[in-house]
C-alpha cells in the first residue's frame, strides 16, 4: 500500500479508505495530538515515515514529493524564490486521429519565469501545443519537460500547471468566492488557507468587493479577472493562458493587456500565452513563437522579430501597419558592392548588411524588397507615390499611396513635416537603406536573418539540445 501525499497539504491514497479509516479510528479513541510521524529515512523523491502513537509504531507513510521542499514551506501563496518552472518541449509533434498534423516538431526551451507568447494565424496549431503541455491532448511525438522531470505520461491534475480558456466558463451558480475556491476545495486544502488564498489573490486583481456576487452579475473584464483568479489560487508552476482576452471589445482588451502585464510582475511565474493578436503578443512577451501551418517559423524577442523577421510570413504577421512589400526588386552585386534595386532605384546597402552578405557569398537575385511604413521618410526621395488616403492622427499621419503597381503604406510623424501629405499629392519618399529587408523572391526567406540551421530544426534554440 502506498500513499501520495501530492502537493501543499492534499492527500491521494492508494488505499485511502482504510488509511484513512484507521486514521478516524485511532483519532476518536485517542485524540489527534498524540499521534506523532517520524521521519526515517528521505530519497530524492520520496519520504518514509513511521507514525508513532505512544511510542508504539502503527504504520509507516511513503510520501511522494511532488513540489519543491520551497513550495511545500512557503509561507503564502506567492512565496516561491527557489521554485524552478523551466519548460522544454523537445521535437513536440501532434498528429490527431484524422491523420492531421497540427503541430510540426516544435522545439522550444521556456527558462523560469519567462514569458512566452505562442501567436499566430487561426489553425496554425498554437491551442493544441499548448493544450499538450497542459496535458489535455497526447503528444504524439517529441518529449515535455517541467522543471526537469519529462511529462509526456503525467495526468493534467500532477503537472501543476493552471490554463485559462478563451470562454472562461465560471460556474453560474456559485459567487465568485466559489468559483475561486473551487479547485482548492477538490484538493481538500484546509478552509483557512483557502480563505486567505482567495483574500490575497482577490485583492491582487481588485475583485475583492465582488467575492460575493454570481458571475452573471459581472462585466465581461470583472469575469475574466475571476477566471485568471481561478488558476492563481492553485499556484501553477506554469500558467497557460489560451486567447484569455479574444471576446472582450477592444478597450477592456487594453485594459486586462496591461493587467497581465503588471500581474505578471507580481506573481512570477512561466508563463505560455496564446494569441493570435499581434499587438498582444509584442506587449506582453519576453519571447514569441511565430507559428504558421503547424510549424515555428521563428523564436525571438519581439524586437528581434520587428527587425530580424527571417522570412515573409514573419515580417508581414509583425508590426502595424503592415510591412511593405515591393515585388520585382533585385539585389544587385556590382564591383563587389551589395545595391536594393527597387522600382529601378538603386540604394546602396549598409556595411552591416554587406559584411551579412559577403558571409553568405550571396549572389545577385530577384527579391522581395520590405520596408516598414514607420521607416518611409517623405519630402525627398528617389521614389514617388501618389496619395491615396491621409489620415491625420495627430502624432502621425498614416498615409496609403500607389507608387506603380505597388501600394504603399506610410507612417509620417507630424512633428517637423514639411511636405505636403494631402489626397491627390504626388510625394518623393525615400528609405534608409540598412531598414530595407531582402526577401528572395522564391523562396521568402530574409536573405541576411534566415539561417538553414535554425529552420532545419524550427526553431533557432535547436542546436542547443
Ligand atoms: N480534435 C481535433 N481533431 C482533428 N484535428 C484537429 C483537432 N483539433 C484541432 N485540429 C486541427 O489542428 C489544427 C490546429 O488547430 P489549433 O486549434 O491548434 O489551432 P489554433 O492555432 O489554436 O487556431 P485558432 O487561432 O483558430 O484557435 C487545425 O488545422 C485544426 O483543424
Ligand atoms: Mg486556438
Amino acid at each position: 500500500m502506498m500513499n501520495h501525499f501530492n502537493g501543499a497539504g492534499s492527500l491521494h491514497y492508494m488505499d485511502g479508505v482504510h488509511t484513512r479509516r484507521r486514521l478516524c479510528q485511532h483519532r476518536m479513541a485517542h485524540g489527534a495530538a498524540a499521534w506523532r510521524p517520524v521521519v526515517m529515512r528521505s530519497g530524492p523523491n520520496t519520504h518514509i515515515y513511521n507514525v508513532i502513537y505512544e511510542d508504539v509504531f502503527i504504520f509507516r507513510i511513503f510520501v511522494s514529493i511532488k513540489r519543491s521542499p520551497v513550495r511545500r514551506l512557503g509561507g503564502g501563496p506567492f512565496v516561491r524564490a527557489e521554485l524552478m518552472s523551466e519548460v522544454i518541449l523537445k521535437g513536440i509533434k501532434k498528429i490527431y486521429d484524422n491523420k492531421v498534423t497540427a503541430v510540426h516538431d516544435v522545439n522550444l526551451k521556456i527558462a523560469d519565469k519567462e514569458f512566452i507568447v505562442l501567436v499566430g494565424p487561426s489553425g496554425c496549431g498554437k491551442s493544441t501545443t499548448l493544450r499538450m503541455v497542459a496535458g489535455l491532448e497526447d503528444i504524439s511525438e517529441g518529449e515535455l519537460y517541467i522543471d526537469g522531470n519529462l511529462m509526456n505520461d503525467i495526468v493534467p491534475k500532477d503537472r501543476d500547471i493552471a490554463m485559462v480558456f478563451q470562454n472562461y466558463a465560471l460556474y453560474p451558480h456559485m459567487t465568485v468566492r466559489d468559483n475561486m475556491a473551487f479547485a482548492l476545495k477538490l484538493k481538500r486544502t484546509p478552509k483557512s488557507e483557502i480563505d486567505a488564498k482567495v483574500k490575497e489573490v482577490a485583492n491582487i486583481l481588485g475583485i475583492t468587493q465582488y467575492l460575493d456576487r454570481k458571475p452573471k452579475a459581472l462585466s465581461g473584464g470583472q469575469r475574466q479577472r475571476v477566471a485568471i483568479g481561478r488558476a492563481m489560487v492553485r499556484n501553477p508552476k506554469v500558467f497557460l493562458m489560451d486567447e484569455p482576452l479574444s471576446n472582450l471589445d477592444a478597450k477592456l482588451r487594453n485594459e486586462m493587456r496591461a493587467e497581465i502585464i503588471k500581474l505578471r510582475q507580481r506573481i512570477d511565474t512561466t508563463f505560455m500565452y496564446v494569441t493570435h493578436d499581434q499587438t498582444e503578443a509584442m506587449t506582453l512577451a519576453d519571447r514569441i513563437v511565430i507559428m504558421k501551418d503547424g510549424y515555428v517559423h521563428q523564436i525571438g524577442t519581439p524586437q528581434e522579430l520587428f527587425n530580424s523577421p527571417v522570412n515573409l510570413f514573419v515580417a508581414g504577421f509583425i508590426g502595424m501597419p503592415v510591412m511593405n512589400f515591393f515585388k520585382g526588386s533585385k539585389l544587385l552585386l556590382e564591383d563587389g558592392v551589395y545595391y536594393a534595386e527597387i522600382r529601378g532605384e538603386k540604394f546602396k546597402l549598409s556595411d552591416f548588411q554587406q559584411k551579412a552578405l559577403k558571409s553568405k557569398d550571396q549572389k545577385p537575385a530577384a527579391i522581395t524588397a520590405g520596408v516598414r511604413p514607420q521607416h518611409i521618410t517623405v519630402g525627398e526621395g528617389k521614389l514617388t507615390a501618389k496619395i491615396e488616403v491621409s489620415e491625420m492622427m495627430g502624432t502621425e499621419y498614416n498615409i496609403h499611396a500607389s507608387s506603380g503597381d505597388d501600394e504603399v503604406v506610410m507612417v509620417i510623424p507630424t512633428v517637423g513635416l514639411d511636405a505636403d501629405v494631402s489626397m491627390g499629392t504626388t510625394v518623393k519618399f525615400d528609405v534608409a537603406p540598412e531598414l530595407i529587408q531582402l526577401f528572395d523572391e522564391e523562396t521568402g526567406n530574409n536573405l541576411i536573418w534566415y539561417d538553414e540551421e535554425s529552420a532545419k530544426a524550427n526553431a533557432p534554440e535547436c542546436a542547443k539540445y
